[in-house]
């Protein structure tokens, strides 16, 4: 099992290009499937998570090809709609192929992608969802069998809660369904609009996303096109909280800083110096940054549940005492017991931690608990006095290209072992 081997307390400095949205790549690699052609997706992002979506994508008949981070799928000649459990299992949101293959095959069958490294994740507003376009579904022994034997019809779909994956599932099947859809309380994110741009090049008829309602006209079938994904805004802000943790001065690139735009004044009032040009920030930390007030954890446009691990690790180490609120996942603290054994004072009760600032961590050995508490982790070793080894880093693999490479160039000191 690899491991990585960092020595703490080099400040960063230089510039950091910023990888492809994980959370855009996994949705937009699924739509492929609804072509029946061929499409090219550019700045897909080196990840383990991407891997396991294309193992999915083969192993139901397309053709895939990797070029750098240009990816070519032809689902042509793919002719399975059932996803075995191994592989629902490498990634937790395989759940994410239920919509393209019911709508490319008229059924599906898979696994529940089990239980979560963030608390128990439900699927009961994706499989609620698909109801009402007109799929049957039963659920035994953790397998999940689809029909939709009249074909997949138009519905006014509600949310009770803006799910990320809900919104994108019902958006990839109902863009080939009779009818129209409309999705009320749907999500928001940047990888909604940059799903909803790709399936558009293919020649859906998505309108609204990034807005709470989303209409999606049917049209009869996709074609093959090409996409470039948009940047990853939880890399961005993890290497941010990395710039700013380390007392350093580093320029994010090849980012779209409105992504960012309720994380960007959590580092201001932390005292660091934040400066937004074109598609990169610049990023200029105080030896010691202050404490902030509050951090709340909301869906998009509020501060990214996906971001908190890591900024908080940033803050194990401000003058003063902050809080954070979790209101997106059950269990998202799971690295507070890492960031614990290397220093810092925090006090959890329930969805609320109470981070109390110390002078200084200093280096342990932990294990990655999940992918963002594992980047919280790596932010923590990088301010820590000395020696830090993080074990469990398959997780940090998942979502960060090249950590120690894109670190080390900006004065890290971290290597794999
Ligand atoms: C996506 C992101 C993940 C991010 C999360 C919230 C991907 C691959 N992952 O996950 O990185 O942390 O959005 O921004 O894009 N819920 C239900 N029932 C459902 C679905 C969700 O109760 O059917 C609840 C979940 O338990 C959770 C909340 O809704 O409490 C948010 O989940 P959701 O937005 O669906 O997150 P994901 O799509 O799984």
């Amino acid at each position: 099992m690899s491991k990585l081997i960092i020595e703490g307390r080099r400040k960063l400095s230089g510039k950091i290009e910023v990888q492809g949205a994980k959370n855009s790549a996994l949705p937009i690699l699924a739509a492929t499937l609804l072509t029946g052609d061929s499409s090219v997706i550019h700045n897909c992002p080196d990840l383990s998570d991407v891997d396991s979506t294309l193992d999915i994508l083969r192993y139901v008949g397309c053709y895939v090809k990797q070029d750098g981070d240009t990816v070519f799928v032809d689902s042509k000649c793919a002719d399975k709609s059932d996803i075995p459990d191994e592989l629902m299992r490498a990634m937790r949101s395989s759940i994410i192929f239920l919509g393209p293959l019911i709508a490319r095959f008229g059924s599906a069958r898979l696994t529940y992608p089990g239980g979560c490294e963030l608390g128990p994740r439900p699927i009961d507003l994706h499989l609620m969802a698909l109801r009402l376009l007109g799929v049957e579904i039963t659920e035994q022994h953790g397998v999940i069998e689809c029909r939709a034997p009249q074909g997949l019809h138009g519905a006014k779909i509600s949310l009770s809660f803006p799910s990320v994956g809900a919104t994108e599932n019902i958006m990839l099947a109902a863009c080939v369904a009779e009818g129209t859809t409309i999705i009320t309380n749907a999500a928001r994110e940047p990888e909604i609009c940059d799903l909803a741009d790709c399936l558009n090049s293919f020649g859906a008829r998505i309108s609204g996303a990034g807005e709470g309602t989303v209409i999606i006209d049917g049209a009869e079938r996709l074609s093959g096109s090409m996409h470039t994904i948009i940047p990853d805004r939880i890399a961005a802000a993890s290497y941010m909280a990395a710039a700013a943790a380390t007392g350093g001065r580093v320029l994010i690139d090849r980012i779209v800083p409105s992504h960012l735009n309720s994380v960007i004044p959590i580092f201001e009032e932390s005292g660091c110096t934040v400066k937004q040009k074109g598609n990169s920030i610049l990023i200029d930390a105080p030896n010691r940054l202050h404490a902030v007030n509050f951090i709340r954890t909301m869906p998009f446009p509020g501060f990214p549940t996906d971001a908190q691990p890591p900024i908080m690790a940033m803050l194990t180490t401000a003058k003063g005492t902050g809080i954070i609120v979790e209101n997106i996942f059950e269990n998202r603290y799971k690295h507070v017991c890492g960031l614990e054994r290397m220093g810092a004072k925090i006090h959890l009760e329930g969805k609320v931690a109470v981070v109390e600032g110390v002078p200084e961590l200093y280096g342990a050995r932990v294990a990655a608990p999940d992918l963002r508490g594992g980047a919280a982790l790596v932010v923590a070793g990088l301010c820590a006095n000395g020696r830090t080894e993080i074990n469990g880093i398959n997780f940090i693999d998942r979502g960060y290209e090249n950590i120690e490479l894109k670190l080390s160039e900006v004065g890290a000191s971290i290597k794999r072992l």
